[in-house]
């Protein structure tokens, strides 16, 4: 799939159903798609990721949580880097910050409900007024077009199930030079409650030149294979279901190439994929924070696994990286020594709760 220079790399989804090259991309999500767990995606056969999202609002550029966001050391290309904001002259200038600090792609969010987000008229909001979304979309095109960087948008399909308007914004998106488009299954008015509808998605992808990306509940291979069916997309996004098993991006690579299923990672694997991300999150948070944030990734590891809960609970009131690193190696040793595969009891509920982070 080629977005302006760059080409993502793909699956030949020939094994199942679908007879085309297929992107996988890790969803933005808040709060958790960092650097290192980017990072740790694409390792794992993620084709694309696109960071947390960065405010329009200069004041907060310089802010630690900001400038967090904005680091890519390290980070295999293309980056890409969420913007939000309400303002067109702000986003633009913001996507040129972001450019200056290695965004080689800049995704606009008109994807996400939060509170936060949407009680400035930015996120999903801006999906209730169709003009200002689209002056939004030529500024920051405008902005990003003489230093060759590509513009993406990610929405949902609407503000609320009267209005959905996604289509007649990915079309004028479209026209503005937005180089891709990727639409979460739901209206803004839904949160992340019921169940995402794909048919939206399906008429936009039909009715668009640049490449459509589906998301919403994509949770295993065979429901990859489902929503390339029914919307016909050039790639899925995928995110709660990647928490605390990162791995799926491959499971549905595998899927799609072979029509198989892949057995589960085996605990060493898991084990080191854990310990290397850790290293890499408390090298970006220091200490401190380091500690604390890397909790809800260590637990979203072990909840699907027998004695996870306990585990978690006990390792919550660890208060240094040192430890914290033994206690996930020495319980990850423990379960390698009665378990060669990863023995994974439940996958849902290991994301219970979690979408209210961003509603
Ligand atoms: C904790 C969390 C944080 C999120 N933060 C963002 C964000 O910063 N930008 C955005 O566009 N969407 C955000 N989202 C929405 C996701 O990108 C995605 O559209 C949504 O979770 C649906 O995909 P899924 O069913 O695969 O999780 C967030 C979702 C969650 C659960």
């Amino acid at each position: 799939m080629n977005l302006g220079p760059f080409e993502l790399p793909n699956v030949a989804g020939v094994g199942v159903a679908v007879a085309r090259p297929v992107g996988l991309f890790v969803a933005p999500m808040a709060g958790v798609t960092d650097r290192p767990f980017r990072v740790l995606c694409r390792r794992l056969g993620a084709h694309h990721a696109v960071s947390e999202m960065v405010t329009s609002r200069r004041e907060l550029w310089t802010s630690l949580k900001t400038s967090r966001r904005a680091d890519h050391a390290g980070e295999p290309g293309p980056v890409a880097v969420q913007i939000a904001g309400v303002d067109p002259a702000e986003m633009a200038d913001a996507a040129r910050y972001n450019v200056d600090r290695g965004a080689q792609i800049v995704d606009i969010n008109m994807g996400c409900p939060a509170k936060k987000v949407c009680n400035a008229w930015a996120g999903s909001a801006l999906m209730r007024d169709e003009d200002l979304a689209v002056r939004i979309v030529e500024a920051v095109v405008a902005a990003c077009a003489p230093r060759g960087v590509p513009v993406t948008l990610k929405m949902r399909t609407g503000w609320c199930a009267r209005h959905r308007n996604a289509l007649a914004i990915a079309r004028r998106a479209e026209a503005a030079g937005v180089a891709l488009l990727a639409i979460h299954g739901r209206t803004r008015e839904q949160g992340y409650g019921g169940s995402a509808e794909y048919e939206t998605i399906a008429a936009v992808k039909a009715a668009l030149r640049i490449p459509v990306v589906a998301n919403g509940d994509i949770d295993s291979p065979a429901k990859a294979r489902d929503v390339l069916v029914r919307t016909g997309a050039d790639a899925l996004m995928i995110g709660r279901a990647a928490l605390g098993r990162p791995w799926i991006f491959g499971d549905i690579a595998h899927f799609l190439a072979t029509g198989t299923l892949r057995p589960p990672p085996t605990v060493a694997q898991v084990r080191s994929w854990l310990v290397a991300h850790l290293h890499d999150h408390y090298a970006l948070y220091g200490e401190h924070t380091g500690v604390r944030s890397a909790r809800k990734h260590i637990g979203w590891a072990v909840a699907a696994l027998p004695g996870g809960e306990a585990f978690r609970q006990r390792m919550n009131r660890i208060e240094t990286c040192d430890a914290q690193l033994r206690a996930v190696g020495d319980w990850f040793d423990e379960l390698a020594a009665r378990h060669h595969l990863l023995p994974l009891h439940a996958t849902a509920a290991a994301n219970d709760g979690l979408a209210e982070r961003c509603a």
